[in-house]
């Protein structure tokens, strides 16, 4: 079952994310007090913005071995909700299993070493693959249910992994923090890195669902994502219909 997405971002009206100049006292409470609201059993981000949180040192691995070592990883924790990372060459490194409340589940490709694996069950990190070289999104949200039981995920960004949910119509839910700022710094990340210029690719279309004005002049938004997209399908009905294709 693909669990509930909804993808939850700060932006300034044109749509900027970094606060580099935004010259706000306390940036974070406009994303993290909204976000709390929304129901969640996991938050997901990209390996970027994993690293604001994860281990600062440079650890030393030692290659683990074992014939389950390349197989997904669910370690023993007592914590029911999940900070997940989209890390595919396995570069977060840990001190321990945990970000605030939650437990950490690394999202990986085959390509990473047995050292990082090796790395990752000496914190008692959880793994889980979701592709040879790149990521089968559509997977990583099975995966995450089935192994997690995780039925809502809240995706944080950054704008890349934000634009690569949004590409592979994976998002149900669109919350949007808006803040009464014009940024106008060109080239600097938008809420959704989906893809260079105009291709064959369509823009999603949303459908309010509510409007709130919080601290005086920001903007709460929340929109549905209008479908039908491509409907979702699991993993053996994703391979019939590649093979149709061909
Ligand atoms: N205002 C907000 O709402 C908000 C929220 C979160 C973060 N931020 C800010 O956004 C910035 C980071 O954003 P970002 O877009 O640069 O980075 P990001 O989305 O956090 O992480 C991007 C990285 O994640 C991995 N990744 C994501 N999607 C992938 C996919 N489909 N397949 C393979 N790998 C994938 C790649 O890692 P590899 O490079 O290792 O391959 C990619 O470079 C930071 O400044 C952060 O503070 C703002």
């Amino acid at each position: 079952m693909k669990p509930r997405v909804i993808c939850h971002t700060f932006t300034s009206i044109d749509g900027r994310i970094k606060q580099t100049i935004w010259g706000l006292t306390d940036p974070a409470k406009y994303f993290e007090e909204p976000a709390a609201q929304i129901k969640a059993d996991a938050w997901l981000v990209g390996r970027v913005t994993m690293q604001e949180f994860s281990s600062k040192k440079k650890h030393k691995f030692r290659p683990a071995s074992g014939k389950d070592i390349r197989k997904d990883f669910v370690a023993l924790q007592t914590s029911n909700t999940y900070a997940v990372v989209i890390d595919p060459s396995g570069k977060c490194e840990w001190d321990g299993n945990m970000v605030s409340t939650e437990h950490v589940i690394e999202v990986l490709t085959e390509k990473v070493s047995n050292g990082y694996l090796g790395h990752l069950r000496e914190n008692n990190v959880s793994y889980i693959f979701g592709g040879k070289k790149e990521l089968d999104l559509a997977l990583v949200l099975e995966k995450l249910n089935k192994l997690f039981r995780i039925s809502t995920v809240r995706i944080d960004g950054g704008g890349h992994v934000n634009g690569a949910f949004l590409k592979a119509g994976l998002i149900d839910e669109i919350s949007v923090v808006l803040a009464p700022i014009a940024d106008g710094t060109i080239h600097s990340l938008v809420a959704f890195e989906a893809e260079e210029g105009y291709g064959k690719r369509k823009a999603t279309h949303l459908k309010l669902k509510s409007l709130k004005k919080i601290y005086d002049d920001f903007l709460w938004i929340r929109y549905d994502v209008v479908k039908p997209q491509t409907p979702f399908l699991n993993a053996p009905a994703r391979k019939k219909a590649a093979a149709k294709k061909k």
